[in-house]
């Protein structure tokens, strides 16, 4: 494994996150202002070219899975074939290419994009009631974004070897009526539905008050569901995971407010900008785009931005000893949103 993604704590990134644009078809109330966000002039923003690149570089140096974002990664016109170009690193190594999308655009993409080795969706939902998706992401879609769920079990069950996670931000007064219909998906659908506490960024107007926790939520599911129960989950999740016994499908929980998993992550960041993060939290990045594009030389990227690299991952360990590693949300609002986006 190389060295320079492997980090003072031993955690070895190999697991690298690229938002592929900044744009969104929706406006989720959590996420972005109903005018969306300030986008970046095109020219700073990775070609395609770039990404495909990259993702040979990272890939060479030990990553094995790629996720795709965005903002709405299914947006971006030529997502298929970067897609396939990034799926063709499965002979390098690539073992899983994932895509976190909202779903509203990629059932008629799905399948190419399954031909072309996708291994796993994140789908963010948030409400299983059509009204209330309109309310809570500005848009209409909620049709979409079921089919396209029925669309993945359906190949799943003819055989594609794809994972299907629901991400859902829980908002009270929004949708904690959700938290139980959401589960009882699970009872006969091949899915994990992950609750996620909502984070403020991107001037969400968050207040602690929308905030409901994990162990609130918990107690919500208990009541319909007792027998729920905490299940291992795999070593570098973000998420805590439990089931239902007797249920086909999974619920996971993910608690950024409530406890954080610095410890666990193996994420490396590129955001539609070309800016390499290696943590959420921390304040450095180095522009992989400007490496890219020094001289025009279309060299590839040298030692020196593995130093620059390895730079990081000392600052983030100092962050992480420092005890202000959950105190980044607020401030870095924007970055955070593409960051995780
Ligand atoms: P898999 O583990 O590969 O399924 O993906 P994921 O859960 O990391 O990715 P996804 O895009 O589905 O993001 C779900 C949520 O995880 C996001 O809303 C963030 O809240 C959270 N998240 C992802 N990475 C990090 C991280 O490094 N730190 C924190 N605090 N939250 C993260
Ligand atoms: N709090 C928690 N999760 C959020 N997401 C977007 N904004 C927020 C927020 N304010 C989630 C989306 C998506 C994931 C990548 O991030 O629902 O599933
Ligand atoms: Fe778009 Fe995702 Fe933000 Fe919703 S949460 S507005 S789908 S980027």
């Amino acid at each position: 494994f190389s060295d320079f993604l492997t980090d003072s704590f031993h955690r070895q990134h190999d697991y690298l996150r690229i938002s592929i644009t900044e744009r969104c078809n929706l406006r989720c109330l959590y996420c972005m202002p109903e005018e969306g966000v300030p986008l970046s002039p095109p020219a700073h923003l990775l070609t395609t070219p770039e990404i495909v690149y990259l993702s040979s570089l990272f890939v060479s140096q030990g990553v094995t899975k790629i996720r795709l974002t965005g903002g709405e990664p299914t947006v971006r016109r030529d997502v298929v074939p970067l897609m396939q170009s990034i799926g063709s690193l499965r002979a390098k190594g690539l073992r899983e290419l994932a895509l976190t999308t909202n779903g509203i655009s990629l059932h008629r993409k799905l399948d190419s994009m399954v031909e072309a080795g996708l291994t796993g969706v994140n789908l963010s939902l948030d409400t299983l009631d059509p009204f209330q998706f309109q309310i809570m992401t500005r848009r209409k879609g909620f049709d979409a974004v079921m089919k396209c769920i029925d669309r993945i079990l359906e190949m799943k069950k003819l055989g594609a070897n794809l994972k299907l996670k629901v991400n859902c931000v829980v908002m009270r007064g929004l949708n904690e009526r959700d938290i139980v219909p959401f589960v009882e998906l699970g009872r006969e659908k091949d899915l994990e539905v992950r609750f996620i506490e909502y984070m403020p960024f991107g001037g969400n107007k968050w207040s602690e008050g929308k905030m409901i926790s994990f162990q609130e939520m918990l107690d919500i599911i208990r009541v319909k569901y007792p027998g729920l129960r905490s299940v291992p989950g795999h070593k570098n999740d973000t998420s805590k995971t439990f089931e239902v016994p007797g249920f086909v499908g999974k619920v996971g929980f993910i608690t950024s407010m409530t406890s954080d998993f610095c410890g666990t992550c193996n994420r490396l960041r590129i955001t539609g900008d070309g800016n390499l993060k290696v943590c959420l939290h921390g304040n450095d990045e180095v522009s992989l785009r400007d490496l890219l594009r020094k001289d025009n030389s279309g060299e590839p990227i040298d030692q020196e931005a593995f130093e620059r690299i390895k730079q990081i991952e000392m600052d983030r360990r100092e962050g992480i000893l420092s005890d202000d590693t959950t105190l980044g949300w607020g401030e870095r609002e924007r970055e955070l949103l593409e960051v995780i986006g």
